[in-house]
């Protein structure tokens, strides 16, 4: 059998604050770990012929938690982008975002910005990072879009399909091959909906600060092991 690679994969990394509070620790202790997980997981999924790493950073509805975990979240995003960024530059990849702007602060909006910016005609790889982002929002988002597009008589009604629909979306991005969620939580709470329609789940018990290649390669092996037939029936 020849060996699949996904071409897409998207992550949500779960579990940082468990991490932390099982070893005694303040619960951002968890996200700085989970923040260097990510730095070597997104330099090692794209030498593996994976196309595009999308990963959720941070929810619409993660603004709930207590101000001094979001301020934090807040800098060490900025912390992150700064101390990735050059590697990620030289491997050719294009940093994408998706989310919505509101709530978030100017710094960390420039630095959004900046990436994106820099990095827009690499042809290495897709890194979209999920940050302010809720998956019901994108899609009305995308609606929203479309229906102002057939007001202003750019597109027809008859036009709209999903393909089409997929151009309106934040990032125009391939459909999810594997979606991995760590912590031993078995939900998607709002992540890529509609980009995660076909997607081969795999749920691990691992904490995202615990998380490394090998269970990267172990997610990709279980993903190997299905059998993809997307409604049809095989020969
Ligand atoms: C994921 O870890 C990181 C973010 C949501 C930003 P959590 O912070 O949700 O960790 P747990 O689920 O509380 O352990
Ligand atoms: C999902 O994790 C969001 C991110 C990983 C950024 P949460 O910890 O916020 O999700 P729930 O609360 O378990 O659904
Ligand atoms: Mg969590």
């Amino acid at each position: 059998m020849d060996y699949k690679v996904p071409k897409h994969v998207a992550i949500i990394m779960d579990g940082n604050g468990r991490w932390a509070q099982k070893r005694g620790l303040k619960r951002t202790k968890g996200h700085q770990r989970g923040a260097d997980v990510l730095k070597e997981i997104s330099e090692y999924v794209y030498d593996k012929g994976i196309d595009v790493l999308s990963v959720f950073a941070f929810s619409t509805e993660n603004w709930k938690r207590d101000k001094e975990e979001v301020d934090y979240l807040m800098d060490l995003f900025l912390k992150a982008f700064k101390k990735n960024f050059d590697s990620i530059k030289k491997k050719g990849v294009k940093v994408v975002f998706s989310g919505v702007k509101n709530k978030l602060s100017d710094k960390v909006l420039k630095a959004m910005e900046k990436m994106t910016l820099e990095t827009k005609d690499n042809k290495n790889g897709i890194f979209n990072i999920c940050l302010n982002y809720g998956g019901q929002d994108e899609i009305v988002e995308a609606s929203k879009k479309i229906c102002n597009d057939v007001k202003e008589n750019k597109i027809n009604i008859s036009d709209i399909n999903s393909k089409m629909f997929n151009k309106y979306m934040f990032n125009d991005l391939p459909p999810i091959d594997l979606m991995i969620r760590t912590s031993g939580e078995y939900r998607i709470s709002n992540f890529m909906l509609w980009q995660m329609a076909y997607a081969e789940l795999y749920f691990t018990d691992v904490l995202w600060p615990d998380f490394n290649k090998e269970e990267l390669d172990k997610a990709i092996k279980s993903f190997n092991n299905r059998d993809r037939r997307f409604g049809a029936v095989k020969k």
